[in-house]
């Protein structure tokens, strides 16, 4: 099998909001699932429960389920907002077969609990996460939209793999948060290398160049195990995987992508 890519694909690919282009249908989903599989991109995030439900319809028709690592955060279908991109919902005991039945499987790989300032209630999120894991239903457990202080305040026998937030050359906020993480043996995942690809437009110059620079920039980044980044178009699975490969950047491209940077952030 092909080495694992550095890019997970983001959830966002399979919903209209969010983006620039229309959603994608069904079968370009399902083109754009197998892209990522066949080039080496086997970690896929979904966040919102419309997500689950897409990339599950398309694993039970692509047959694959066994190949992607699965990630999934605690947002939920709500009555009244079923199109809606809703808030995050702290976990509580059933959400997680919800989940399952959603994604049509047995078992998440990664599951995301969204960083909350209540102590408490995080601390009661972290016993259900490895509660879930003891049953078979998660593998590992992540905390994503961190601050340094989630880190901090973590009990000393928690089940955290994973820490995620957005982290691209424009929003380097996330930083120190990150370095900690590494100090505690976390595998650390970034998120919107393109900030929804509005930086993109914003910048206003080749768009696939563009697009590699900043890529390049997180991917070749020493702290970043994994970049996620939505494709509602199988072409850029091919142009970002090669982007990746193509290592870090080199001075010219660094000068572009500060230029960029002074002009816009
Ligand atoms: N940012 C957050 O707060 C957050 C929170 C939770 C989870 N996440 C995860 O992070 C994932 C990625 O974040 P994101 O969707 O906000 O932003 P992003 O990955 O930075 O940007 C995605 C957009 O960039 C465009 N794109 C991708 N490859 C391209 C290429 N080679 N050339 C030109 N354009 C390209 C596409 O735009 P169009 O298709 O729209 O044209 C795509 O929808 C999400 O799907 C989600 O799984 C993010």
């Amino acid at each position: 099998m092909r080495q694992q890519s550095k890019l997970g694909l983001g959830g966002h690919t399979f919903i209209e909001q969010l983006g620039n282009d229309p959603e994608a249908s069904f079968e370009e989903q399902c083109a754009i699932v197998s892209a990522c599989l066949d080039q080496g991109i086997r970690l896929i995030d979904t966040t919102y429960y419309q997500e689950r439900v897409a990339l599950g319809k398309v694993l039970t028709e692509l047959q694959r389920r066994e190949e992607v690592q699965i990630m999934a955060w605690n947002f939920f279908k709500q009555p009244g907002k079923e199109n809606d991109l809703v808030k995050p919902t702290p976990y509580e005991p059933h959400h997680i077969d919800i989940m399952l039945e959603e994604l049509r499987t047995d078992y998440i790989d990664i599951l995301v609990i969204h960083a909350q300032d209540d102590t408490e209630k995080q601390r009661r999120e972290l016993e259900l996460a490895k509660q879930w894991i003891a049953e078979g239903k998660v593998n590992k457990a992540a905390i994503g939209m961190l601050k340094l202080e989630h880190l901090q305040q973590l009990p000393d026998n928690h089940p955290v793999s994973y820490v995620l937030a957005p982290y691209n050359a424009f929003n380097q906020g996330a930083l120190e948060t990150f370095r900690k993480a590494k100090e505690m043996g976390l595998e650390v995942v970034a998120l919107s290398p393109f900030i929804r690809g509005w930086k993109l437009d914003e910048i206003g110059e080749d768009k696939a160049k563009a697009a590699e620079i900043l890529l390049r920039w997180v991917t070749g980044h020493e702290l970043v195990d994994f970049v996620i980044v939505s494709m509602r178009k199988s072409d850029w699975v091919k142009a970002n995987v090669e982007a990746v490969q193509s290592g870090p950047l080199d001075q010219e491209e660094e000068q572009k992508l500060n230029s960029w940077i002074e002009r816009l952030a």
